[in-house]
């Protein structure tokens, strides 16, 4: 609870650089304005800890469905597994509030918007790794972090989109050097960051609205076809912990099938995994 008390007051100490209201449309516009709802109230920021603490603490304020926080630099980006996300300048950094339906599907839609709007949009053949990184190759070039809340006086989910667009993974560690690449790295060209978002959040939109309708097994579909880990052999990570594993399918839940080198079939949730294909 401190620390919730303690994330909400920093955040108001962020400096807004512009809160922006577009279009309304017509009301019996209802297909086009489910699709165009998000990004309709966007917060941009300069510089913030983690655009999903300034998502949540105004998701809890009531602010609506599809409202965007987007800074151009994160001083505590956070990742999947409390990892932390390295995000400068240049990055494409944002969250996204949710609030008509929670369900663990969602951070799959989100990789599926990803990738297609990557593929889309700059003919790079990106492909998705459980649960939804966006990779190059065996490098992430996008990841998704949800993070939510179901009580009775709170109900939404944060949608946090790091799409590596501008940073080059030569600033980056070189610990994680050779795990990341960003759009420019592999275009050779800077990408314009205000049209990847929008595309992004118009593509997330029609994704998030089959959740929403209960088209559960259009994401699941879509996910297996941007993933090539299926029937390979991979490595889970389960509390850091590796062993080895044969991918099998994607559950109706989002979990991973998986059978274990004694044969054994799991089930896994993204928690507390990771994974890593086997080259072979
Ligand atoms: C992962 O792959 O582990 C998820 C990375 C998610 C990073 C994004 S950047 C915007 C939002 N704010 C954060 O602190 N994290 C997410």
């Amino acid at each position: 609870m401190q620390n919730t008390r303690n994330t909400a007051e920093r955040n108001e100490n962020y400096k807004l650089i512009e809160k922006n209201t577009k279009l309304k449309l017509a009301p019996d516009d209802q297909t086009k304005a489910d699709v165009l709802r998000m990004g309709k109230v966007v917060f941009r920021f300069e510089s913030v800890g983690s655009t999903n603490d300034i998502a949540k603490t105004l998701a809890k304020k009531g602010l609506a469905e599809g409202t965007v926080v987007i800074a151009k630099e994160q001083e505590q980006g956070r990742g999947r597994r409390n990892k932390k996300w390295i995000s400068p300048s240049g990055g494409l950094w944002f969250s996204v509030i949710l609030t008509r339906k929670i369900s663990p599907l969602i951070p799959l839609a989100a990789g599926v918007s990803i990738a297609r709007t990557i593929r889309r949009l700059y003919q790079i053949d990106v492909t998705l790794k459980w649960p939804n990184d966006v990779m190059a190759g065996t490098r992430k070039i996008a990841g998704i972090l949800t993070e939510s809340s179901s009580t009775p006086d709170d109900y939404y989910a944060v949608v946090g989109f790091g799409i590596n667009a501008n940073n080059s993974y030569k600033s980056m560690p070189t610990q994680l050097r050779n795990e990341m690449i960003s759009l420019s790295d592999l275009l050779g060209s800077e990408v314009n960051i205000d049209q990847l978002m929008q595309e992004s959040l118009k593509a997330f939109s029609q994704d998030y609205a089959k959740i929403v309708t209960n088209n559960l097994e259009d994401i699941v579909r879509d996910w297996k076809m941007l993933t090539n880990m299926l029937r390979q052999p991979i490595l889970v990570y389960e509390d850091e912990i590796p062993f080895e594993a044969r991918a099998l399918d994607l559950d109706s839940d989002g979990a991973l099938l998986i059978q274990t080198k004694d044969g054994a079939l799991r089930r896994l949730h993204s928690g507390n995994i990771s994974i890593r294909r086997v080259e072979i």
